[in-house]
């Protein structure tokens, strides 16, 4: 396993899903990790366990994120803080709800990488920034038009900051996951009529763990990845490749 060697590590969307098993696997490779998310409490449970320092702020509040991130000294980033609005088409869709989704999926992982990178350059030692895009970001699924779009923003997100980032040594990527039965997603993915036809379409034929995206996030951030920067990588079982 990669070591980190104490780097300083931020992980927002520490206390969901995806970002717990992610803080999890930091820690256990030696990085010095910054769990950030909007509850405290649950902040705090996963501090007392893995050793991760907690940090609440709110991605959609320029000066919450600007406090939080702006005096930090931090080697890497992992955007993983998400929000799944809702399930409507471009006909239908309460624009109130796309504003909220673009807010926190794009605008949040942009202003993180505003602040962190300052310092990220400041401290002249390179580093790595990871986004936990979608899949929906790479292909039309039905009703995504908010969350798709948010994602489409944010791999654009990781290209413009992979090119602008690369001459301080900084590189920038995007894990592009198929769903992982988290809260976030099990409500609508979970439905018998939704799960068998998107499973059918799968070469692996089944939903991801929390894991299994985490991995992948570790290897993107870590000296493994050295050559790699702007890349948007699917973690779908082969969904997007049909
Ligand atoms: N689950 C999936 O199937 C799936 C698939 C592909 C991609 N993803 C992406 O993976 C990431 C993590 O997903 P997950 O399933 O682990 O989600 P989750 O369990 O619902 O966790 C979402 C995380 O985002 C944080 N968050 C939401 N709004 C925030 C805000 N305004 N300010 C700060 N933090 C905020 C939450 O913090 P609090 O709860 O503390 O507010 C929580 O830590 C998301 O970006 C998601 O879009 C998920």
């Amino acid at each position: 396993m990669t070591d980190f060697d104490g780097r300083t590590v931020l992980v927002t969307g520490a206390s969901g899903g995806i970002g717990g098993a992610t803080v999890r696997r930091l820690r256990a490779a030696g990085a010095d990790v910054i769990a950030s998310g909007r509850s405290v409490e649950s902040l705090e449970r996963l501090a007392a366990e893995t050793g991760a320092r907690p940090l609440a702020f709110d991605l959609t509040s320029e000066d919450s994120v600007r406090s939080a991130v702006g005096g930090l000294d931090v080697w890497g980033v992992v955007n993983c803080g998400g929000f799944g609005g809702e399930i409507a088409t471009p006909m239908e869709t309460d624009i109130d709800v796309f504003d909220k989704v673009i807010s926190v999926n794009a605008r949040g992982a942009l202003l993180v990488t505003k602040y962190a990178s300052a310092s990220m350059i400041r401290l002249g030692r390179g580093g790595a920034i990871v986004n936990v895009s979608s899949q929906a970001g790479l292909v039309a699924l039905p009703g995504h038009i908010s969350y798709g779009s948010s994602k489409a923003a944010l791999d654009n997100i990781t290209r413009v900051s992979a090119l602008e980032l690369g001459r301080y040594g900084i590189r920038v990527n995007s894990v592009n996951p198929t769903v992982v039965m988290t809260e976030m997603s099990a409500w609508y993915w979970g439905r018998p009529d939704i799960e068998g036809p998107f499973l059918d379409q799968m070469p692996l034929g089944r939903w991801a763990t929390e894991d299994e995206i985490a991995a992948p996030i570790v290897f993107l951030l870590s000296d493994d990845a050295s050559m790699i920067s702007g890349v948007s990588l699917p973690v779908d079982g082969g969904y997007t490749a049909r």
